[in-house]
């Protein structure tokens, strides 16, 4: 598959404009108005079966917290992916779009006792365990319903993904999971071969998200085949199920070159067949759980050009009607996004230019120094790249700001995702005084 920052048939009409799965967007703005996000259906599909394809015989999970939306969880289970939840709130949602519960993984490094009970009275297919007072209060719950729930345990590798440090999971130093160095691990595999409600079939370890290379997806593969292999001789248990997180990076603009799936793969492949024989260890079940690299690239922005702002001899100022409540990224991480006009070709001469959003905030950034037509005005349409993961999913309110609509596009047709908000929406969860 090609990597690009942009959804497979975004194309350029004969008058410059773009379309994406055959519509104009100046039709798809029409129809639903501006901030829009457009997700390109057969992208999505397309990911999904790559990703079966290179990790073969590997369960897939859609990691849904990339963007957890009821017709994004149905197209991944339609495509035989699981869906990975990290809250009560992700667990219902997939629930509401009918993802089997025998498909559901369940993460989350600080679960409340609620959000136990309903995944193990939902059936989900694994509990991810996080910390040893998790493992009692699941235990607990089990007792309480005299039933053994399946586990896995998340390991700390002790892997640095060389990556932002908001997203990196890997080293030692983190809030997520049982640490092998620190001697969490094996406390954790202790304990819960005492407990009689707790059956650990499996470990999980992710280790940080947007990862360019293979290396550190391969470190992590041997270091969980290890700690497994070092456990069948301490402890006289043959644990078969390996998860090695998701963190696949994307490109986000042309100047990113993170590997294909089709490399990954096989890096994750050659590196469990090696050292399954290293240890002399059986077959293991692979999982795998990205979430950025599904839905990320197969979704772009729409905005709407307010003001444009030339400062001689410092720089051009675009405003657009949406901004750090529809995507916190560019302000959260540095994020790049590509950014360019959609609905027209628009000057050869390209200019570095800062698009922000509308948000009473210097931080508010959609990106910095995008290089722009120099003709750019107000009602011009930008589309800005790869918006599909952790953006529609982080949004916010601010500035009483309502979140955007978002559209499924193939083959000519377009379906919602998600509605607009309203201000009702919004102000339905105000309390008056007066
Ligand atoms: N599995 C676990 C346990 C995770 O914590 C994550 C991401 C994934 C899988 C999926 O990782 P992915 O394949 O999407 O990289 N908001 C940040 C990313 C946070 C990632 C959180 N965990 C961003 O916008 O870059």
């Amino acid at each position: 598959m090609i990597s690009t920052p942009w959804p497979m048939s975004l194309a350029r009409d004969a008058d410059g404009q773009l379309s994406v799965g055959g519509i104009r967007i100046e039709d798809l703005l029409g129809e639903y108005g501006s901030p829009l996000l457009v997700t390109d259906e057969d992208d999505f599909r397309a990911r999904c079966r790559a990703y079966r394809h290179a990790f073969k015989g590997a369960t897939i999970a859609y990691a849904s917290k990339a963007w957890c939306t009821t017709g994004i969880l149905q197209i991944a289970d339609e495509e035989g992916l699981w869906v990975d939840v990290v809250s009560g709130g992700e667990l219902l949602t997939a629930q509401h779009a009918g993802v089997p519960m025998e498909h559901v993984v369940f993460h989350g490094n600080n679960k409340s006792v609620t959000e136990i009970e309903l995944a193990i009275d939902a059936g989900v297919a694994r509990i991810v365990v996080d910390s040893l007072e998790e493992l009692h209060r699941i235990e607990a719950v089990g007792a309480k319903r005299d039933q053994k729930v399946t586990c896995w345990l998340r390991i700390t590798p002790g892997i640095d993904a060389h990556t932002h440090e908001y997203v990196r999971t890997g080293h030692d130093d983190s809030k997520f999971g049982f640490s092998i160095a620190l001697g969490l691990a094996e406390e954790a595999i202790t304990v819960a071969l005492e407990l009689d409600h707790i059956d650990v079939v499996g470990i999980h370890a992710h280790i940080g998200s947007q990862i360019f290379g293979t290396d550190p997806l391969v470190a992590n593969v041997d270091t969980l085949i290890s700690l497994l292999a070092s456990w069948r001789d301490r402890h006289d248990i043959t644990l078969t199920e390996v998860n090695i997180g998701g963190g696949m990076g994307i490109r986000y603009t042309h100047e990113d070159h993170p590997v294909g799936v089709g490399r990954y793969g096989d890096a994750v492949n050659d590196a469990l067949a090696a050292a399954r024989g290293r240890f002399g260890y059986p077959d293991v079940a692979l999982f795998v759980e990205p979430g950025r690299a599904l839905i990320g690239p197969s979704t772009l922005t729409l905005y709407t050009v307010g003001t444009v702002k030339t400062l001689p001899g410092l720089r051009t100022w675009v405003s657009v009607d949406g901004g750090m409540s529809d995507n916190i990224r560019p302000a959260l991480y540095q994020a790049e996004h590509e950014v360019i006009v959609a609905n027209r070709q628009g000057s050869e001469t390209m200019v570095p230019m800062t698009v922000v959003g509308k948000h009473c905030e210097s931080g508010d950034l959609v990106r910095e120094r995008a290089p722009l037509p120099d003709d750019v005005r107000s009602g011009d349409i930008l589309a800005v790249a790869a918006t599909g993961a952790y953006t529609a999913s982080m949004a916010s309110n601010y500035n009483r700001l309502t979140r955007p609509a978002a559209v499924l596009v193939s083959d000519g047709e377009s379906r919602l995702l998600m509605r607009r908000e309203t201000m009702d929406d919004v102000l339905s969860r105000d309390v008056s005084l007066r």
